[in-house]
């Protein structure tokens, strides 16, 4: 593709008032947002968000996300707006949910990958805000990586990926998550969990006083994807993962295990290492820190880091263990992009 100048820019009032100039002219615009880095373009300018794609190399049918300045603004993208989903606004914004609701004709097709339905959110993150204040029209942006790359959480993880190929790049230092927004889909009859992410899905159930339904299943090749993803390779690190899962303790024995297994083998390994595993792995394996397997929020803001720093020190094999408890709070969202990132599962045997 042609390339182009990408100018870092840091996050200040200066940066964000030319990334604002830039976006308005039809230009490609790397923020931070509170979960990760979005790649932006005026998302009611068709050959902009057209930009979007080509720059990540992200299939045509994989719809993007609308970030909005605050909720008022909603009725500019979405048709209806139910009243569930002026309650988890209300309780979930500025914040990491997006919503799925019915679209406006205003917004170009090619946001939506063709869909009747457009994902809003409105970004927790100071310049996310500010930019798209700036800007003064709805933002579209997936996270800013090459299309199947782990998502970006720094500046530079944009600048690995994209350099070349966007205007700008908003340096607003590491983002606090980690990990990208949960999606709920309200445009159906009943509401549908997409995928989990920043926001508890206990606590979107909370609000609407009902269970959400589970992700669909993987959609037939070719027809939009409703959930990001089903593709096995999302957010892979180039080094094979093989990520361990099952009862914690039998877990931990067997992550031991197969590292010294791969090790003898004379392979170059890798591993994600909870706090919790600090000394349980031999010598010899280089090690991604990540947090306490009781704090879910701890190992979402550093996963995607490690992935990359892995990543980059041309390993063999990488190994991890389930980071949390898979079927609670953040950990849904652990085990979720773990799982994608995985190139083999082990079930650990009690
Ligand atoms: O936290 C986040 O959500 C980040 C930041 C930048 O906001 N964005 C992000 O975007 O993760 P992306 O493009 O990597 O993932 C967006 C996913 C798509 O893969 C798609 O499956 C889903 O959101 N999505 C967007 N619009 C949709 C729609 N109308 N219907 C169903 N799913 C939709
Ligand atoms: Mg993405």
């Amino acid at each position: 593709m042609p390339t182009r100048e990408t100018r870092l820019l840091p996050a200040d009032d200066a940066g964000i008032a030319e990334g604002g100039r830039v976006l308005r002219a039809g230009g490609l615009v790397a923020f931070p947002t509170e979960t990760v880095y979005g790649l932006g373009a005026n998302a009611l300018d068709a050959r902009a968000v057209e930009g979007i794609f080509r720059a990540k190399g992200r299939p045509a049918e994989d719809p993007a996300i609308v970030h909005l300045a605050r909720a008022a603004d909603l009725e500019q993208v979405a048709r209806v707006v139910p009243p569930s989903a002026r309650r988890l606004a209300e309780a979930c914004w500025p914040g990491p949910l997006t919503l799925v609701l019915p679209k406006r004709p205003a917004v170009p097709a090619n946001v939506t990958a063709g869909l009747d339905t457009v994902g809003v959110r409105v970004p927790a993150h100071p310049v996310a805000h500010a930019l798209i204040v700036a800007a003064g029209v709805p933002i579209a942006a997936p996270s800013a990586n090459l299309f199947g790359r782990p998502s970006p959480t720094s500046a530079e993880h944009v600048l690995e990926d994209l350099r070349g190929r966007i205007d700008v790049v908003l340096d607003g230092g590491p983002t606090q998550v980690g990990v990208e927004s949960t999606i709920v889909d309200l445009s159906g009859p009943e509401p549908r969990l997409l995928r989990p992410g920043g926001v508890p899905v206990e606590a979107v159930e909370a609000v609407l006083g009902a269970a959400l339904l589970p992700p669909p299943g993987r959609s037939a090749t070719g027809s939009p994807q409703v959930a990001p993803g089903l593709l096995d390779t999302h957010y892979a690190p180039r080094t094979p993962l093989v990520l361990v899962v099952g009862d914690p303790d039998a877990a931990r024995v067997a992550l031991r295990e197969e590292v010294a297994a791969a090790l003898s083998e004379g392979r170059r390994v890798g591993a994600l290492l909870l706090a919790d595993d600090e000394g349980l792995l031999p010598a010899g394996v280089v090690l991604g820190r990540v947090g306490r397997y009781d704090a879910p929020d701890e190992s979402a803001a550093r996963l995607f880091q490690a992935l990359r720093s892995l990543d980059r020190r041309g390993l063999d094999v990488l190994f991890a263990r389930e980071l949390a408890d898979p079927h609670a709070g953040l950990g849904r969202a652990l085990a979720d992009r773990l799982r994608r990132a995985a190139a083999r599962r082990i079930q650990a045997a009690r």
